[in-house]
């Protein structure tokens, strides 16, 4: 289930919770972040190609890049038996900035973003169906978890530009990991 975890940035045990989609949509929205429900346009198998997964979101894909201007696509998919996955998962545990948009949406399985905006963390667990957008400059962190399994759609204005910027903020340590 898609959970959103509003937590004060100075206390990580004052939190309030939402399930519901437009609570979510709203709550993110107070923090610039686009919260969206995508449906697959053709059924799609657990063996699917990237491309095949693309084509099923076809229509939705094509809306966003042309409204956002995003230039390529692709697919990343991780599972318990990827190899370095513990490395992966470290790489974008603290908290960090992107001089563009990071967009996910998920195909398969979940994933918890982290934004810090507004005196506020909001820790957004998404499932399949999702989609987040997180614009550039906005400081966040990722955990896959100890156990990751997610496919997910990318979105990249230039995919060469997509590199983390850390703040220096230890932060993200004090709120709790994803599946731990
Ligand atoms: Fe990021």
């Amino acid at each position: 289930m898609s959970l959103l975890k509003v937590f004060s940035d100075n206390n990580a045990s004052d939190f309030q919770e939402f399930t519901e989609f437009d609570e979510i949509r709203q709550q993110l929205a107070d923090a610039g972040i686009r919260f969206e429900r995508w449906q697959a346009e053709k059924d799609l198998s657990n063996e699917a190609t990237q491309d095949q997964i693309i084509e099923a979101y076809r229509e939705s894909i094509d809306k966003l890049k042309k409204e956002r201007g995003f230039i390529t696509v692709d697919v990343v998919s991780i599972h318990p038996e990827t190899p370095n996955h513990p490395e992966m998962r470290k790489k974008f545990l603290d908290e960090h900035t992107h001089s563009e948009d990071e967009v996910r949406f998920f195909v398969d399985g979940s994933g918890a973003f982290y934004i810090h905006k507004n005196q506020k963390v909001l820790q957004m667990i998404c499932e399949r169906n999702d989609l987040l957008s997180v614009p550039a400059g906005t400081k966040h962190w990722f955990d896959m978890g100890p156990k990751p399994f997610f496919k997910a759609i990318r979105l990249f204005n230039n995919p060469e530009g997509w590199v983390a910027k850390f703040t220096g903020d230890k932060l993200a340590q004090n709120y709790p990991r994803y599946q731990e």
